[in-house]
């Protein structure tokens, strides 16, 4: 093999890991590079990643696309002041983008896209909006919507869609992951997870036809969920021979610290700052 296939550099989440000055905030964006191409997944929440990625030595005018996990805040936030960097760009999300996703924690409020459909367009997103798997650049497929396989995979109770003043339970039809195919295996990059972590990689399986799973990393929302979900979870996880995960985000920071100790040293922190290059190449000393 010849280096590395996938970079991932995270250019934001909740914590920081490095010296530079970084901001952190409650969002995720990550930057996936491969087959010569540069991806952003998510913006982040409120525009850390542009102070950040000049932080980092990365020029956000160089990315080629932009590709949203799903509606909320939290991912969708650093739009704004992404596109005033960058300019037009392809940006690759779900139709319902815009439901209206609310939360109740710590009271009621909406936790959507804070932004219009017509804003982001006047700033440059040239939206794609996509129900179906698509593969944007070589072996860099976006899921589309993720099928619902799994009975344990009920999702967290504190979100739900506004209809009419109606609440009503938020299915995330918009939720999103981009698969990467490796020689060695997927790596499957999440958002929120909202899905389901089985359901994503399942269908991860089904679009790609490839069964070995490499590596995981972004927000698993595992934290939130039951502990009958939890449990089923990792005993999944375990089954697959991970080589990398790399739970960040909202899987939360004591869901995390279980995983780094069930995990060992295939668990990676992943703040703001940290970079992976994958397959990781293992020294031969
Ligand atoms: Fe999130
Ligand atoms: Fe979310």
């Amino acid at each position: 093999m010849d280096g590395p296939v996938v970079k991932i550099a995270v250019l934001s989440e909740n914590t920081v890991g490095t010296t530079l000055g970084l901001c952190g905030e409650w969002g995720l964006s990550m930057l996936v590079e491969t087959a010569g191409k540069r991806v952003l997944f998510d913006t982040g929440e409120q525009g850390c990643l542009v102070a950040n990625a000049d932080a980092l030595g990365v020029d956000l005018r160089t990315v080629d696309a932009l590709v949203l996990s799903h509606g909320h805040y939290d991912h969708t936030g650093g739009m704004r002041a992404f596109l005033r960097r960058r300019g037009r760009l392809p940006v690759y999300a779900h139709p319902d983008l815009f439901a209206s996703h609310c939360g109740s924690l710590p009271h009621e409020h909406y936790i959507g896209v804070p932004f219009s459909a017509e804003e982001l367009s006047s700033l440059g997103a040239d939206f794609h909006f996509v129900r179906t798997a698509v593969e944007i650049v070589p072996g860099l497929w976006v899921s589309g919507e993720i099928p619902r396989k799994t009975v344990f995979e009920k999702g967290d109770p504190r979100l739900y869609l506004k209809k009419d003043g109606q609440k009503m339970p938020d299915s995330f039809a918009d939720d999103m992951s981009l698969y990467c195919v490796t020689p060695q295996g997927l790596v499957i990059i999440l958002g929120c997870a909202h899905a389901g972590l089985v359901n994503i990689v399942e269908h991860a399986r089904a679009v790609t036809g490839m069964s070995r799973v490499y590596g995981i990393i972004g927000g698993t929302h595992l934290g939130p969920v039951s502990a009958e979900q939890q449990a089923a979870t990792i005993a999944y996880l375990q089954q697959l021979d991970l080589q990398f995960l790399a739970a960040n985000h909202c899987t939360g920071l004591p869901m995390a610290a279980r995983l780094a100790g069930l995990f060992g040293s295939v668990f990676r922190f992943a703040p703001a700052g940290s970079a992976f290059a994958l397959p990781i190449v293992q020294s031969q000393s």
